[in-house]
């Protein structure tokens, strides 16, 4: 299928029936449902998922496999996502997608930085690069050991002693944010890549360090998002559209929009605020 076609095809709305739910922590679920488009979907794309009645909303891809099943994992923050949290095997949902870019697949040495459900679209990306990679680092945050997801996964994706948790209030791996085990594995180690996906303030300590210690990087972003194919504003940076210019973006472009990144969003109205 030709690029244009597949774009076309991509934002066609479809509806399918969820196949499983699993719960991952309090607060997060993970969904699976099949979809043929989104088969194609490399890490770091998203999709827009309908909940019947209720509303539309972007959530990263967290894993896209060839018999046709799609995972997202969800966060309880908000009306629509507390909907598709009520949802049970069987019933009935919409998608449109995959959108956006996607990850660079790097070889060599690999350090990855997740927090909260940023931790999928870099578990899908673990899975393609952990058999091609020389060394691959997974550092992950959280506030405390119940929001901590997917450990198991990582630990069987990358080499024994390589996935270092933190949690802020101490109550599993290190005390701390995750930027804190990043710094020294920057200044110990040389790495060829860092990817991160996380709460955006957490992204912009990794992208200031990675800066410092000249290490290439790639960030996803999240903005609001309305249509998702570029035409409606709703998710600008500086002058980007996450949608479609993103969500990955690369140091040199997130060095150009430094004064929103990690600082302010747009809401609902289209109005400035701080990211806190
Ligand atoms: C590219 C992308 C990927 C994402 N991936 C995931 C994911 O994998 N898992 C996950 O749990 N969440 C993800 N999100 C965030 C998710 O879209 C929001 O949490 C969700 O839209 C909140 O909807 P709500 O009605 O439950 O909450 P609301 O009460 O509407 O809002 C709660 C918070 O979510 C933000 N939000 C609301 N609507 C949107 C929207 N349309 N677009 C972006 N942010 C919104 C609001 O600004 C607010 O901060 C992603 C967002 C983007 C842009
Ligand atoms: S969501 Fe409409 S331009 Fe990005």
């Amino acid at each position: 299928m030709k690029l244009s076609v597949y774009r076309i095809a991509a934002n066609q709305h479809r509806t399918t029936c969820i196949l499983d739910v699993k719960t991952e922590n309090p607060t997060v679920k993970t969904f699976t449902f099949k979809d043929k488009i989104c088969t194609r979907a490399k890490p770091g794309q998203f999709l827009m998922l309908w909940i019947p009645k209720v509303d539309e909303i972007p959530l990263s891809i967290l894993d896209a496999n060839e018999d046709g099943t799609v995972s997202v994992a969800v966060k309880k923050v908000g009306e629509a996502t507390e909907a598709l949290h009520s949802k049970k095997v069987g019933e009935v949902i919409g998608i449109r997608g995959p959108f956006g870019n996607s990850f660079t697949i790097k070889n060599g040495r690999i350090l990855m930085v997740g927090g909260g459900t940023g931790i999928a679209p870099l578990l899908f990306l673990t899975k393609k690069l952990a058999s091609k990679t020389a060394k691959l680092v997974f550092v992950m945050g959280a506030k405390t050991k119940e929001e901590l997801m997917f450990i198991d996964e990582l630990e069987e994706l990358c080499s024994k002693g390589n996935v270092v948790a933190t949690t802020e209030d101490g109550s599993y791996g290190v005390k701390g944010l995750a930027t804190t085990p990043l710094e020294t594995l920057l200044t110990k180690e040389r790495f060829d890549m860092l990817y991160t996906c996380g709460p955006e303030q957490m992204m912009r300590k990794v992208f200031d360090l990675a800066e410092k210690h000249r290490i290439a990087l790639e960030a996803s972003l999240e903005r609001l998002m309305r249509c998702a194919i570029g035409l409606c504003g709703s998710c600008v940076v500086g002058k980007y559209r996450v949608c479609r210019d993103g969500p990955v973006f690369t140091a040199s472009q997130l060095r150009e929009v430094k004064s929103e990144f990690g600082v302010s969003k747009r809401n609902f109205n289209g109005k400035k605020i701080p990211i806190v």
